[in-house]
């Protein structure tokens, strides 16, 4: 099964996308954790990317699409993948289209969380995650269980990405109405969209995408 994650920032892409990774053994796919380990890796795409994804903008789409497709040919995806902030434009929804199918495979289900602008900026500004493993937090929606130390791998120390502020969120929203909006049109036309409340709590997210998955 193949689908996509569309959304604004902060809409809980990654946070849904881990979840049906652990629950279905799909694949996340997410452009922004993979462009964030090139610039951490010093990469020729990292060195390209870094400033871009610091002013909130988009990164171009061959760069992007070239690294989804080098993602696929490394094998372990056969339950699935989750695309998580890929397609953004236009131009990536035709550059996913021929990258599927070049490999056989088909895009099942498109699925947007459609969320209120205004809450996403506290959602984002709140964001937290382990330096070690990685597992997501929020300062009000979700902290450690014990405080200072991560859930999931016991480490102590969390960070935060260096685009989570209120000026960058607002670039990063004004792209995505600019960009990423005009591309769901094309997949309601055939016939591939589904809507999900984003707004509602983390779980009643997660049942509603698996409603929808359940019914391919
Ligand atoms: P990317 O990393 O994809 O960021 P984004 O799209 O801005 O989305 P976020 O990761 O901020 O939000 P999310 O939807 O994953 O929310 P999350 O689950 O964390 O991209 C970053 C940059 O990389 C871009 O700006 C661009 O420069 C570049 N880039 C990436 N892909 C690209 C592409 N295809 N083309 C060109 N450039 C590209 O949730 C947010 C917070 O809210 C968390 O703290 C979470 O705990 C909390 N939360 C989640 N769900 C809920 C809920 N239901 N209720 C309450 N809190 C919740
Ligand atoms: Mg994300």
């Amino acid at each position: 099964m193949n689908i996509i994650l569309l959304g604004p920032p902060g809409a809980g892409k990654g946070t849904q996308a881990a979840r049906l990774e652990s629950d279905r053994g799909m694949v996340q796919l997410s452009t922004g954790d993979m462009l964030r380990a090139a610039v951490k890796s010093g990469s020729p795409v990292g060195l390209q990317a870094k400033a871009v994804m610091e002013s909130g903008q988009l990164v171009s789409d061959e760069i992007v699409s070239g690294i989804i497709g080098e993602r696929l040919d490394m094998g372990d995806t056969d339950k699935g993948v989750i695309f998580d902030g890929y397609p953004r434009t236009a131009a990536q929804a035709e550059q996913l289209d021929a990258i599927l199918a070049a490999r056989g495979r088909t895009l099942d289900k498109v699925i947007e969380l459609t969320v209120d602008e205004d809450a996403l900026v506290e959602r984002i500004v709140g964001r937290f995650t382990c330096g070690n493993c990685g597992a997501g937090y929020h300062d009000h929606f979700k902290q450690p269980k014990v405080a200072g130390t991560c859930d999931v791998c016991g480490h102590h120390e969390f960070k935060r990405r260096p685009d989570d502020n209120e000026d960058t969120v607002r670039t990063r929203m004004a792209e995505y109405r600019a960009k990423t909006e005009p591309i769901i049109p094309i997949y309601e036309a055939r016939g591939l969209l589904a809507g999900v409340d984003g707004m509602a709590d983390m779980d009643s997210v997660s049942k509603a995408i698996e409603r929808i998955l359940d019914a391919i």
